[in-house]
């Protein structure tokens, strides 16, 4: 016999009887089943990726039979495809969502802490905290844990599309979810062109072009946004030039990437994600990924580092 099944028979001898007697006290043996504790993590969710093109044919369909007074929550989940999950990774949840042309939806607040990438408005507004802020392609919108925030669109033709990213799976597992709705008077409500929870493309793109460092090998030219609000995410927009590919990086942190402008296909292990405008990419904590660029892109990353980081648990092989 191998020595060390002998060792292991040894030390765990079985015995029905006393097992028996443990479980009908409402405890469970140590010794049956596998232990919580792994030499390194195992991720339970897949990486996996999303299209926009599908996604925005999905929306326009789901425009037609959901009432725009819930307009809120028409959206596409982008669940994992590891078995029987309703969110993107453990920590960080993304949605496609969609306003329809001249909706006006309700106002809600809510403990999670939000962002939304916009894919494509004309005319369409969040409101914060009672505020009206204009969208345009490619703009950032925070909505911090209990900032008000409602939605409407001006524009009597064109619908607004966005990538929704929420804290929501991580707050859930807490137990810390609070939401609340109202009604807000939209049109004797004041503009604000300069919310600190408004990150506009303009300036990311000015500043991206503008960089003085050098191109960094793991994320190309990468800028960090402001994002003291949702401190559970922290966000980079990451340019690469023509025919790029990073070096891999492998870490404790979830990563979510959605394609902002150009294509190319980011490299999780062994699988390649494609990806262009408007798709994302989710990679879960502790496997290796890179990109490659077709053509010049820019991606923005989602990831929750700082949490990982502020818990001490933040590791990384680069
Ligand atoms: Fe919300």
């Amino acid at each position: 016999m191998n020595k060390n099944k002998s060792t292991e028979a040894l030390l765990v001898a079985s015995d029905e009887k006393r097992d028996k007697k443990i479980y009908q006290a409402g405890f469970i043996p140590g010794w049956i089943g596998e232990g919580g504790l792994k030499p390194e993590p195992i991720h339970e969710f897949n990486a996996c990726s999303w299209s926009w093109h599908k996604g925005k044919k999905l929306l326009h369909s789901a425009a037609k039979s959901i009432d725009s007074r819930v307009a809120e929550r028409r959206n596409i989940r982008m669940a994992n495809t590891a078995n029987q999950k309703r969110t993107t990774l453990n920590t960080i949840h993304t949605s496609y969502q969609m306003v329809a042309p001249g909706e006006f939806a309700r106002a809600h607040r809510h403990t999670v802490n939000a962002g939304r990438l916009i894919l494509e408005s004309s005319g369409a507004f969040t409101t914060l905290n009672g505020e009206k802020v204009y969208m345009e392609p490619n703009d950032i919108i925070l909505t911090p844990n209990w900032v008000w925030h409602g939605l409407g669109n001006d524009n009597e033709e064109l619908g607004a599309f966005w990538v929704d990213f929420l804290d929501d799976p991580l707050v859930s597992s807490l137990k810390t979810i609070f939401f609340e709705v109202r009604d807000e008077d939209y049109e004797a409500m004041e503009e604000n062109h300069d919310s600190p929870y408004h990150i506009k493309w303009r300036d990311l793109d000015k500043e991206l072009e503008n960089l003085d460092s050098g191109v960094d090998e793991s994320h190309g030219h990468r800028i960090k946004l402001d994002t003291t609000s949702i401190p559970s995410m922290d966000l980079f927009m990451e340019r690469f030039d023509d025919k790029m590919k990073t070096r891999a990086i492998k870490s404790t942190a979830n990563h979510i990437f959605v394609c902002v402008e150009g294509s190319g296909s980011t490299q999780v292990e062994d699988t390649s994600f494609p990806w262009e405008r408007g798709d994302v990419v989710a990679v879960p904590s502790w496997k290796s990924f890179s990109h490659h660029s077709s053509v010049k892109s820019t991606l923005l990353e989602i990831t929750d580092q700082p949490l990982m980081e502020l818990l001490g648990w933040y590791r990384s092989s680069v």
